[in-house]
């Protein structure tokens, strides 16, 4: 039997992934000073033991301002790259890949973790040593009702973000790690640059899709040239605001052929976030209707499909895909080259190990990491024997 997609190693510029297997990047806001700690490494190896091909770290921020909360990891300084120096060494020596996700959290930024509740710190928080700060963002509309106000960027704080985003990439390729990741995406700074309903600036950052496109582009211009050649990089969208008057799919295509043209190897198609929860069902009149965040499986897949179609270019899918045989057929019907997982990892670090037992192709369990494979085969062996008895 052949191998199934999922389970076959891919190589990307230099790179050679293991398996299609991707740890999408989970905040995990349980830093100080953005350095990555004991946690992170326990966190992030556990799903290099279970066999994920690409693991990524949590959205890392190029500024102590674009964090989401105090919590969160950065690369501003070179600390941090050194921090997270035994993480990639851990996750390499697991065998797998180990991959950042670098962001800026613009209007979003300065707020709880969601299990605080995940709204805008006050200036009572400071008493917790969780002073609030001004946000940034392209215009200074705020995210929602109870959000403060961001300051609208000028020119030169753009110009000095994509030296951010730069530098932090210099970082992160000292620190060790092999695939990079630009957030665009879930509303944070690229993608309310983006979008029309976060932007509405009337100088060149503005305006029609062009001009609302040309931040994310000197990004990840900036970045490719920071960026290792031999190294691949990612860019996350967010496919469809899922708002009316929003961004739309057809403006994805268009950003993922200039961002290929750029150098950017792969699309990693989410979707959401500009205003709050994201709707994706389209209603009668075809536009986005707001669904109160129905998740069905799989439901960002075909964004990863028309973006992987109509821009020639890799995508990776996330969202609700749990199973392997779900998995396998995302990449066997060509809608994407990788997998992303987030939640479904979490309940499951071996998530991958269970899904090649689900796919049939690792029934003397040799996939395992061989300090546990033998004991599994054991297992397997009294499971059967006690149950015939
Ligand atoms: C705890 C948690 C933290 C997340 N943090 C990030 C993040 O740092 N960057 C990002 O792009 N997406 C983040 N996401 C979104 C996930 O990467 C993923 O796209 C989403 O959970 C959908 O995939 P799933 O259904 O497999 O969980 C986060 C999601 C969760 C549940």
């Amino acid at each position: 039997m052949s191998l199934p997609l999922l389970f076959t190693p891919t190589t990307l510029r230099s790179v050679t992934l293991p398996n299609r297997i991707v740890l999408s990047p989970l905040c995990m806001y349980s830093a100080k000073d953005g350095l990555a700690n004991a946690f992170h490494l326990s966190h992030l190896t556990a799903f290099a033991r279970g066999r994920v091909g690409l693991v990524f770290t949590e959205a890392t921020a190029v500024a102590p301002e674009g964090r989401i909360s105090h919590g969160c990891c950065g690369l501003w300084n070179d600390a941090q790259a050194d921090a997270y120096r035994p993480v990639v060494e851990a996750i390499e020596a697991m065998g797998a890949v180990p991959a950042i996700q670098i962001a800026h959290a613009g209007r979003k930024a300065s707020a709880h973790p969601p299990w605080e509740g995940g709204l805008p710190l006050a200036a009572s928080d400071a008493a917790d040593g969780q002073a609030p700060w001004r946000t940034v963002a392209p215009s200074a509309i705020p995210v929602g009702e109870g959000w403060p106000e961001p300051r609208a960027m000028t020119e030169q704080d753009i110009a000095g973000m994509v030296q951010k985003f730069a530098d932090a990439t210099r970082r992160a390729a000292a620190a060790g790690f092999k695939v990079l990741e630009i957030h665009g995406a879930h509303g944070y700074l690229i993608q309310s640059f983006l979008s029309p309903l976060a932007n509405q600036r009337n100088d060149a950052y503005g305006g029609d899709l062009a001009g609302r496109m040309r931040f994310a582009l000197e990004v990840a211009k900036a970045v490719r040239a920071a960026w290792p050649q031999d190294l691949p990089l990612f860019f996350r969208i967010s496919a469809v605001d899922g708002r009316p008057g929003g961004w739309e799919l057809d403006d994805s295509v268009v950003l993922a052929r200039e961002l290929k043209a750029l150098g950017v190897d792969v699309i990693d198609c989410s979707a959401g976030g500009i205003l709050g929860a994201p709707a994706f069902r389209a209603g009668d009149d075809g536009k986005p209707l707001r669904t109160g965040g129905e998740r069905p499986p799989g439901f960002q897949v075909p964004y990863a499909e028309r973006v992987r179609r109509d821009a020639d270019v890799a995508t990776m899918a996330v969202g609700v895909i749990t199973t392997g045989p779900q998995a396998e057929d995302i990449l066997q019907t060509g809608k994407a080259d990788l997998i992303a997982i987030g939640r479904e990892l979490m309940y499951n670090p071996f998530w991958p190990l269970h899904a090649a037992e689900a796919l049939g192709c690792d029934a003397d369990r040799k996939m395992w990491p061989s300090n546990y494979g033998w004991a599994i085969r054991r297992r397997t062996d009294i499971r059967a024997a006690n149950a015939a008895e």
